[in-house]
């Protein structure tokens, strides 16, 4: 009997019942070219000492640039920041055009307004399939108040508190109404 057939598209589908955060990841090519692109990958790993990890498609044009490359910056993107996300997830020559951003560790470029920043050498990679895990050291981070950009079920959301969380009477409130 043959095994039936990987559904890939359910699977996708099923790992978007698992909501995140949206970072743009950036880095400085070896010819002073800024890099960036749009990931949710992005996830904690070690406290002590800080890591912080990533996965890059192996098929991204910016792979050898982010593989080589000494530092990247992990931008969290904040709820207004949707045009950023947008941005960054589509190819283009040059992605920085019209962003406010600098220099930091690295080179590797800091977004203005971003809700927090991880500055990491490139300290490990790890071949997984058809990504590129990259393992970041944490060598500087800020963050600020504010409220994320959220990715869920393949669209864009906004974080609200939980009814239960903050109303005395939260039995009595349904979530919509909370949230119209
Ligand atoms: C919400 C969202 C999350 C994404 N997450 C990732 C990711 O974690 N890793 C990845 O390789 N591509 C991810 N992508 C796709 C890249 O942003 C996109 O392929 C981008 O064009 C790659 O940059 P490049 O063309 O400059 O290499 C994501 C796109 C979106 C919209």
């Amino acid at each position: 009997m043959t095994e039936p057939e990987f559904d890939t598209r359910a699977f996708r589908n099923a790992l978007g019942r698992f909501p995140t955060g949206i970072t743009v990841i950036t880095t400085m090519g070896p010819d002073n070219k800024p890099e960036g692109l749009t990931a949710n990958s992005f996830g904690a790993v070690s406290l002590d000492p800080p890591l912080v990890q990533w996965c890059l498609g192996k098929k991204a044009p910016s792979l050898p640039i982010f593989r080589d490359g000494g530092y990247f910056a992990i931008n969290i993107l904040k709820d207004t920041q949707r045009d950023i996300s947008n941005k960054f997830a589509t190819p283009a020559e040059d992605k920085f055009s019209g962003v406010d951003w600098r220099r930091g560790l690295g080179g590797a470029p800091i977004l203005a307004n971003s809700l927090a920043v991880f500055e990491c050498r490139n300290e490990t990679q790890y071949e997984a399939g058809d990504h590129l895990i990259f393992i970041g050291a944490v060598e500087d981070h800020t963050h600020v108040d504010g409220t994320p950009l959220l990715y869920n079920a393949g669209n864009y959301g906004v974080a609200v508190p939980h009814p239960d969380d903050y109303h005395p009477n939260a039995d009595a409130i349904r979530f919509n109404d909370l949230v119209l």
